[in-house]
């Protein structure tokens, strides 16, 4: 597998919702293919290729103003389906269009389909009702650009046995004797890492937790292209397990080129949920750990790849890898099965 190739009859988080107000507009490249979004008057939104068919000028160089988008080199106008509705220097052709994709908005976040538009149905977006169910002030959302490849990403978020290293000054980590469990559906990866009666760690503390042993366990459910959720629970040890401790978060990858993604992140939590205060420190934690630990070494990872493909360096697997094997073989599955991508 080329490390160039996508899936395309996919649903792609592109974005979170709120990053697109009324009359806004937003152009990120996904899978490699420049898309410009914007929101109309009626709230709802539209996803055109970012590639004016006339002299191929990035139309996110232009105007988006009363719903429609102005080319900002000679001025033809497009309409929220991509048809172009003016052109100065003559008539107007059906003919004159640019590529539009189906654009969905759901769980706060924007999802986009680059392939076949006869497939696309919205019932596939991944159900993230969690996120609809966490009031404002238990819950934060992220986006980071991160110059490595998307299976990377989801290669960390589903070996979490790095935290133990990466992660031992900041969030905490598993530790080594942690026991995994990793299995697999016709489109889903799960991989659960639970420890008992281990040394506490700073989020239990954050939260309150007065005993210095706790019993952790965590699970992540992939599914196509990178979007995971992690369910996390930290308890004083030998303690029952109860609805409001869990912490549910998305880890969401997208590609943007075969060396760059885009990262979306939310986490949420039920307990103490009015307590914006307790988001706020659970954030910088998080964040500490995504933006000084995580990034750096995914980035730092990709250099030494460089582009060459991942397999044909030869990695070494470990059984910790076993999730990120499955959820990769299903990626090259799906990548094939649309003959190899674009
Ligand atoms: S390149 Fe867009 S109008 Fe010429
Ligand atoms: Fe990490």
């Amino acid at each position: 597998m080329s490390s160039a190739s996508y899936a395309l009859n996919l649903w792609y988080q592109a974005g979170w919702s709120e990053e697109l107000a009324v009359g806004g507009s937003l152009a990120r490249t996904i899978a490699e293919i420049p898309v410009l979004f914007f929101r109309r008057s009626d709230d709802s939104l539209s996803a055109l290729l970012d590639r004016c068919p006339h002299r191929f000028a990035p139309l996110s160089k232009g105007c988006v103003e009363n719903d429609v988008v102005q080319c900002g080199y000679h001025g033809l106008v497009f309409d929220h389906e991509g048809q172009c509705v003016e052109n100065p220097y003559g008539p107007v052709l059906k003919s004159m269009r640019v590529p539009a994709y189906p654009v969905v908005e759901r769980h706060d976040a924007i999802w986009v389909w680059l392939g076949d538009a006869a497939m696309a149905d919205p019932a596939d977006i991944r159900d993230l009702s969690f996120i609809d169910d966490t009031p404002e002030t238990a819950k934060f959302r992220g986006y980071l650009h991160s110059k490595a490849n998307y299976q990377l990403l989801n290669d960390n978020i589903l070996d979490l046995y790095h935290t133990g290293y990466l992660h031992a000054d900041s969030i905490g980590g598993l530790f080594p004797e942690t026991v995994m469990a990793a299995e697999e559906t016709d489109d889903r990866v799960k991989v659960s890492w639970t420890s008992e009666n281990v040394p506490s760690n700073a989020t239990f503390r954050a939260r309150g937790g007065a005993s210095d042993r706790m019993d952790q366990r965590v699970e992540v459910i992939w599914s196509k292209p990178g979007v995971m959720t992690l369910d996390a629970t930290e308890v004083a040890a030998g303690a029952t397990v109860n609805f409001e401790d869990h912490i549910v978060a998305l880890h969401s990858m997208t590609p943007e080129t075969p060396t760059t993604s885009h990262y979306f992140y939310c986490a949420t939590r039920r307990y103490d949920m009015d307590n914006a205060g307790m988001t706020e420190l659970i954030r910088s934690l998080a964040t500490k750990a995504f933006v000084d630990e995580d990034k750096p070494m995914l980035e730092a990872q990709q250099q030494r790849v460089g582009e060459a493909d991942f397999w044909e360096l030869k990695p070494l697997l470990l059984p910790i890898d076993k999730a990120a094997v499955l959820a990769r073989r299903k990626l090259e599955k799906l990548i094939a099965a649309e003959d190899g991508g674009r």
